[in-house]
C-alpha cells in the first residue's frame, strides 16, 4: 500500500490479535511480541503507539490534521483513509517507555531507535517511511513506523539495500493521483 495503492477493498479489516493491548494483524502478533520482548531483555523498552486503524479512524486522524495544518502537509505525515498500512494492521509505530522522541525524527538516533534499525529485521519488520525514500513513498521520515512483511522479505531488503517496498516490487508511489509533485 501506498499513495497509489489504495487498500481493496476501502472498508478492508484485518483478523487481529492483541499485543501489549493494541489490535495487530494475526501474521504480526507473534513476530511483533517477539521483538518487544527481545528489546526488553536488551534493556530497550518500547511500547506500542499505534498499531491497527480502521477506515473510520484514519478518516478521523487524517480530516483533522488537514482542517489543523492543510491539506499537503496532513498528507506528508498522515496517510489519507483506505491508504494507511494501518488499515492492514501490519504496520505499528513504536516508543520509547519513558516518551524520548516519541514520534519523533529525533527517535532515528535514539537507543531504542538505533536498537530497531539494527535488529528489526530479525523479526520481519522494515522501516517504511526513511529519510532516504521520502520521495519514494511521498511521506516524512517515521523512524517508528514499523511495516511487518515477514523474516524473507526483511532480510532480502536488508542484504540487498534496497531502500523501499517500492523499488523492490518496482511500483510507483510518491504521490496521490490528484496531488501533482507535491505530498
Ligand atoms: N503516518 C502514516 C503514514 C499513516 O498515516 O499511515
Ligand atoms: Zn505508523
Amino acid at each position: 500500500m501506498n499513495k497509489k495503492h489504495p487498500i481493496t477493498p476501502l472498508d478492508f479489516q484485518p483478523r487481529v490479535a492483541v499485543v501489549r493491548g493494541y489490535q495487530v494483524a494475526t501474521a504480526a502478533a507473534g513476530p511483533l511480541t517477539r521483538l518487544l520482548d527481545s528489546a526488553d531483555r536488551d534493556g530497550v523498552h518500547l511500547k506500542i503507539a499505534s498499531a491497527f486503524r480502521s477506515y473510520a479512524y484514519q478518516e478521523g486522524v487524517h480530516s483533522r490534521l488537514v482542517s489543523t495544518i492543510g491539506q499537503s502537509t496532513a498528507d506528508a505525515i498522515s496517510a489519507r483513509p483506505g491508504y494507511s498500512e494501518h488499515q492492514t494492521g501490519l504496520a505499528v509505530d513504536l516508543q520509547p517507555v519513558d516518551g524520548t522522541c516519541a514520534l519523533d525524527p529525533c527517535f532515528a538516533g535514539t537507543p531504542a531507535g538505533r536498537w530497531l534499525d539494527a535488529y528489526a529485521w530479525r523479526f520481519g519488520f522494515v522501516e517504511r517511511y526513511t529519510r532516504a525514500n521520502r520521495h519514494v513513498t511521498g511521506y516524512s521520515p517515521e523512524p517508528w513506523h514499523l511495516r511487518y512483511v515477514a523474516v524473507a522479505l526483511a532480510r532480502e531488503l536488508r542484504v540487498t539495500g534496497t531502500g523501499s517496498l517500492e523499488a523492490f516490487f518496482g511500483v510507483a508511489g510518491g504521490a496521490y493521483p490528484d496531488a501533482g509533485n507535491a505530498g
